[in-house]
Parts: C-alpha cells; sequence; structure tokens
C-alpha cells in the first residue's frame, strides 16, 4: 500500500455484564439448546443494560485500546464508530463517544456498513494516516442488537448480542502494518438483512411498531449462502492483493455470525481451527463488533506476535464485505 505503513498501535474490548444463555432462550420462544448450538455454535450472548447504548459499550472499549497505544484521547485526529444501532440517528454515535473521551481534537463520523463495518473503518482510516492527513485514529466497532432484536421471532433472536471492540490506527515501522483491503457491495441483496421501519422510506408510526417493522429482519438461509461464498473469495482476493497466499496465515480472524460459516471459511483457506479466532459460543453475532472483540481477545491472549500475518474478513447487510491482512 501507498504512503506512511499504518498498523494498530492497541486494542480494547468491552463486553456488557449480562449473559443470556440458550437455556434462556427455551423459555422464551420455541427454540432448544441443541438446536442453537449445531446450527449456529453460539451458547450465549452479552446483553446491554437498560441504561447502557451503543456510545456507552464503544466508550468503555476505547478507554483500553487508548491505554493500549499508550496514547491520550486529545492526540486524536479522528474518531470512526462503525455501527447499525447507534444511540440515535443524529447525532453521530462518534461524536457522543468524541465527548465521553474528551477528544477534543478529533473530527467524528459514524459508517453504516453493518457486519463489515469495522473492516470498512480500517480501511478509511488507514487511508487518512497513509497521507499524512492524520497520526491517530480510534476505529470501534459497537452494536447493541439486542435493541432492535425481536425476541419473539425464534429465526432471529437466537444469533445477537451486544458489544464493543475498538483500536487505535497510526504509523508502524516499515514492514508491519496493513498490507490490502478488500471491500465490496451488492445493494441487490439488501432486502436479505434489514431494518424496514424507522428510517425515511417508512418513519416510525404506530402501525410500524405494532407490525415489528423497526426490528432486524433477516432472510437466513440466502444470507448464509453468501456468506459462505464470500468469506472465502473476500479473504484470497485480500492475500492475493498482499501478494500472499493461503499459507502465509498465521491467524484468521472472521466475523463471528454463525461456526458453521466459520468453518467453511476455514475448509476453503485449508486451515486448522488453532489458526482462527473463535468466539461466536460466548458473544454470538455482534456485528460490527464481532471482529475487533475477537482482535483484542486474541491481543489478550497473546496470540499476536510481532511479524505475525494476520487476515480479518467479514459480511453482513447491505450486502456488505471485506477483507483486509495486516502484518501485526
Ligand atoms: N430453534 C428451533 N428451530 C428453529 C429456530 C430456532 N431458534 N430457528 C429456525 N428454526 C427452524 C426453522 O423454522 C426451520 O423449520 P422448518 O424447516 O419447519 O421451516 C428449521 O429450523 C430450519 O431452518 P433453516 O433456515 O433451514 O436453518 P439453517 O440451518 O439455515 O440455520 C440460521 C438458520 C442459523 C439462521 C442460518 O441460516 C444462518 O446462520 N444464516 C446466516 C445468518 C447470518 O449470518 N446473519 C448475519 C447477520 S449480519 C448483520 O449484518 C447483523
Amino acid at each position: 500500500m501507498n504512503g506512511f505503513p499504518v498498523g494498530i498501535l492497541g486494542t480494547g474490548k468491552y463486553s456488557p455484564e449480562r449473559r443470556l444463555t440458550n437455556q434462556e432462550l427455551e423459555t422464551m420462544v420455541d427454540t432448544n439448546d441443541e438446536w442453537i448450538v449445531t446450527r449456529t455454535g453460539i451458547r450465549e450472548r452479552r446483553i446491554a443494560a437498560p441504561h447502557e447504548a451503543t456510545s456507552d459499550l464503544a466508550y468503555e472499549a476505547s478507554l483500553k485500546a487508548l491505554a493500549a497505544a499508550g496514547i491520550t484521547a486529545d492526540q486524536l485526529d479522528l474518531i470512526i464508530v462503525a455501527t447499525v444501532t447507534p444511540d440515535m440517528f443524529c447525532p453521530s454515535t462518534a461524536c457522543i463517544v468524541q465527548e465521553k473521551l474528551g477528544a477534543k481534537n478529533a473530527a467524528a463520523f459514524d459508517l453504516s456498513a453493518a457486519c463489515s463495518g469495522f473492516i470498512y473503518g480500517l480501511a478509511n482510516a488507514s487511508g487518512f494516516i497513509a497521507t499524512g492527513t492524520y497520526r491517530y485514529v480510534l476505529v470501534v466497532g459497537a452494536d447493541t442488537l439486542s435493541r432492535i432484536t425481536d425476541y419473539t421471532d425464534r429465526n432471529t433472536c437466537v444469533l445477537f448480542g451486544d458489544g464493543a471492540g475498538a483500536v487505535v490506527l497510526g504509523r508502524v515501522p516499515e514492514g508491519r502494518g496493513f498490507r490490502s483491503f478488500k471491500l465490496g457491495s451488492d445493494g441487490s441483496g439488501a432486502d436479505l438483512l434489514c431494518i424496514p421501519g424507522g428510517g425515511s422510506r417508512l418513519p416510525a408510526t404506530e402501525t410500524t411498531v405494532a407490525e415489528g417493522r423497526h426490528f432486524l429482519n433477516m432472510n437466513g438461509r440466502d444470507v448464509f449462502k453468501f456468506a459462505v461464498r464470500i468469506m472465502g473469495s473476500a479473504a484470497e482476493e485480500a492475500l492475493a492483493m498482499a501478494g500472499l497466499s493461503k499459507e502465509d496465515i498465521d491467524l484468521l480472524i472472521p466475523h463471528q455470525a454463525n461456526i458453521r460459516i466459520i468453518q467453511s471459511a476455514l475448509e476453503r483457506l485449508n486451515l486448522p481451527e488453532d489458526k482462527c479466532m473463535i468466539n461466536v459460543d460466548r458473544y454470538g453475532n455482534m456485528s460490527a463488533a464481532s471482529i475487533p472483540v475477537a482482535l483484542a481477545e486474541a491481543d489478550e491472549q497473546g496470540r499476536l506476535k510481532e511479524g505475525d500475518r494476520l487476515v480479518m474478513v467479514g459480511f453482513g447487510g447491505g450486502l456488505t464485505w471485506g477483507a483486509s491482512v495486516l502484518v501485526w
């Protein structure tokens, strides 16, 4: 990639306290632990407390990322929050995080690319740093999907959880940092995963709320097929752009939507499970937060060694996808 080399200087994550287990879901809808585990790999997910909104989760993860990077909030030039569950439509959640952190020198905006949002955010941030426009950028993936989940719909309510992950990006020595970004979209699949109500197409009314149009609506089977296809191909394209091949991967950090989707990516990339971060069993799908939370856990667990080649890859509503190769 052109310009200054850009990499990740620090990671952080935040998970709400409350655990929603499969056993508890059995009491809420017609489902069972065995179905959920075999079809999705999920055993529990975290749910934000009533007083917690997306910015609160993002703030906690950001504090940790800043501490790990060894910089203060006022050194930040830009804050990007990737989310589909902003605190409110306006202002952006990034501005709320900017004020909570006291990042008084930072510009701030939200980025909407669903579960691919974190990778999109990294690509944006690294462009600003590579060109010398900015020195330090905070990229957060944060979602509170429990607020847009219909807990009477067994097709979706078993899948989602809440959380936030954050990273600080800055310049790194030559030979390290991001090597490629492959981003993509296919708006013809917009209906497969959407929140139909509450926007300018279908403003919130008593009827839209009564009909549950403000909840996340998903065609699970079609999203599954798309995900299986795109995870492998996006990762392969990002590797090729970086001049690397599958054999060069030290650690894969995939979006955590479903263990079967992750396993199919591993097969396609010919990787053993121990070269992959998997935490979908403990968190479910946290949308934009899934990849940065898994990355922060890899960091915490000492799984990221200098010179390691990481591949991050995600897919989501839009439809969107993104993959990146990074030398740690
Ligand atoms: N418990 C028990 N049975 C269930 C449940 C449940 N929680 N949910 C669905 N079923 C039933 C269905 O009703 C269906 O019954 P039927 O055959 O009588 O109609 C049966 O189980 C099988 O349904 P399928 O849709 O074939 O199940 P599948 O194996 O495809 O798994 C799943 C469903 C887990 C949703 C899968 O399709 C999937 O993971 N899709 C991708 C979801 C995803 O990745 N979303 C990303 C969101 S990204 C973002 O931007 C937020």
